[in-house]
């Protein structure tokens, strides 16, 4: 069977797809793989299963020019080559949040001083890499390093106007991504309240600035919750208003026969999951912002033009300005923190995660599906469920996702670092990265691969170019630490030292078959 066949055969005949997005099962040079596995531990260490080892390529702090320093807590990854060169990249990395343990550090007195600290700890940090004796290694000296921060200057698409200013001070709270096909990153602002606070369409406020940026900052909220568009070449940035605003995870980009579409999830408890439906192929300036009724499996546009009950808003600027709330007027579902979202390359189904929700007393969440009717671009669909977590299942509060190019699904899970090892999160010991084959005697099987430091969690899963590696950020290590003399974690430098969140390089022969 051939692909073409093997994409009828599956029912997505109609679609079209990007050529490098589905894979077939049939293909006579995939292998089943046998995977082996780790136990849970509480150990404080990246532990892997036999024939996996990781190699550190660079941590929170490692300098990366003259003026600037690797971010903080890192989470997506993803990478784009160097013009001009066939074999040497530049690595995405997002730097997500403050956190408990970057205080500690820049100090926790809410001064300007130790706030400038902290904004030029986030945003993303793009570095020069290149495979050196078999590794892939950061190139520390390249003049194509370089940082976009919590104080970069970044305008509005279409040159909107936001709460009186086209542009906005800074990006933050970076937490997962995704790419064009255009080699532009798609960073997404996830919870940027702990800086800026959040107010509702009315005015009112409807979340404190725990971390008080704004002291020293009076930026408006809705300056933040964005998609924002990088060049990694040039490090021109807009923040994509079509978009929508609210706590960005992700921005998963699919080709539909009717233009690209990019999903994203809310994480929150009782938000929603959303798809941008490009009018164009080649750039993401113009489309609708749907959101999901996953109950009766339908997309609703958030487009004023189309629905009455949007008229409030008085312009379509400000539905986006305030998508979270547009989205409950039209009847999405609340859902219990959506993560991740990734395409199946198998079988063209969307795959996301939803974490937990204490409040629906949901604490091991679950992996899900949406399976378009027809088009990425459809406003029908059909929700499943693939994975639930739980002892049963294996795995609790799943986040990160990725296919390997053999379509197995590697995930990792984020139990709170408050929580781990205590209670109904015991048995599953620290955070985890699994792996489920999509074929052979363990296919659907949930199996550990890696074991994370103490109150960390892996995230930015990526495979190399040649697929030989994963590309693996441990983000917040030792995030429960209470001071730099009573850390949880010392990794990865161990003794006394500092936890640093890092990207390691994972090597196997398993990625390769
Ligand atoms: Fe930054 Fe929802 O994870
Ligand atoms: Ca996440
Ligand atoms: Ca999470």
């Amino acid at each position: 069977m051939d692909r073409r066949e093997f994409i009828e055969f599956l029912g997505y005949g109609s679609f079209a797809l990007a050529g490098s997005q589905l894979i077939s099962s049939c293909s006579s040079t995939s292998k089943a793989t046998t995977f082996p596995s780790i136990n849970p531990t509480l150990n404080d260490a990246l532990e892997l299963a036999p024939g996996f080892t990781w190699e550190r390529m660079i941590s929170w702090g490692d300098k990366i020019n003259a003026t600037e320093y690797f971010g903080h807590n890192n989470d997506y990854i993803d990478y784009i080559p160097l013009p001009g060169k066939t074999d040497e990249y530049l690595l995405w990395v997002n730097n997500e949040y403050v956190g408990p343990l970057m205080p500690i550090v820049s100090g926790k007195e809410r001064t300007k001083e130790n706030i400038d600290i902290e904004r030029a700890a986030v945003g993303a940090s793009v570095v020069h890499i290149k495979k050196v004796n078999g590794s892939w290694k950061v190139q520390f000296d390249s003049k194509h390093n370089k940082r976009i921060t919590g104080e970069t200057k970044i305008p509005f698409s279409n040159n909107h106007v936001i709460k009186g200013s086209n542009i906005a001070e800074g990006t933050i709270n970076n937490c997962s991504g995704g790419k064009t096909p255009w080699n532009t990153i798609l960073t997404c602002e996830e919870n940027y309240n702990y800086c800026y606070g959040d107010k509702s369409f009315s005015g009112e406020e409807i979340s404190p600035a725990y971390d008080k940026w704004n002291k020293f900052y009076p930026n408006p909220p809705e300056h933040y919750g964005w998609v924002v568009e990088v060049d990694p070449v040039t490090m021109k940035a807009e923040k994509r208003v079509e978009m929508g605003r609210f706590m960005h995870e992700c921005a998963l980009v699919v080709q539909s026969q009717n233009g690209l579409v990019v999903y994203s999830g809310d994480d929150a408890r009782g938000e929603h999951i959303y798809k941008f439906v490009s009018d164009y192929d080649k750039n993401l300036s113009k489309g609708t912002l749907y959101v999901a009724d996953i109950k009766k499996g339908k997309w609703l546009p958030l487009d004023i033009t189309k629905d009455k009950r949007l008229e409030k808003f008085k312009t379509q600027k400000n539905v986006m300005v305030y998508a979270r709330e547009a989205a409950k007027i039209v009847g999405a579902t609340p859902l219990d923190r959506p993560e991740d979202i990734e395409l199946n390359p198998i079988n063209g189904d969307i795959v996301f995660t939803l974490t937990n929700n204490k409040k629906t007393n949901n604490h091991h969440g679950k992996i899900c599906k949406i399976s378009e009717n027809g088009n990425y671009a459809s406003t029908d669909f059909t929700y499943g469920e693939l994975h639930i977590g739980g002892e049963e299942g294996g795995f609790s509060c799943p986040d990160n996702l990725a296919f390997d190019k053999s379509g197995n699904l590697w995930f990792a899970t984020d139990i709170s670092g408050s929580k781990i090892g205590k209670k109904q999160y015991k048995s599953f010991g620290n955070n985890g990265l699994f792996v489920v084959p999509a074929r052979g005697v363990d296919q659907g099987k949930v199996i550990q691969i890696a074991s994370a430091p103490v109150a960390a969690e892996f995230t930015g899963i990526k495979f190399s170019p040649d697929s030989n590696s994963m590309f693996l950020a441990v983000q917040h290590p030792g995030e429960t630490s209470k001071s730099k003399t009573n850390l949880t974690s010392n990794w990865p430098f161990g003794g006394n030292e500092l936890p640093r969140s890092s990207v390691v390089e994972i090597k196997s022969k398993f990625f390769q078959s």
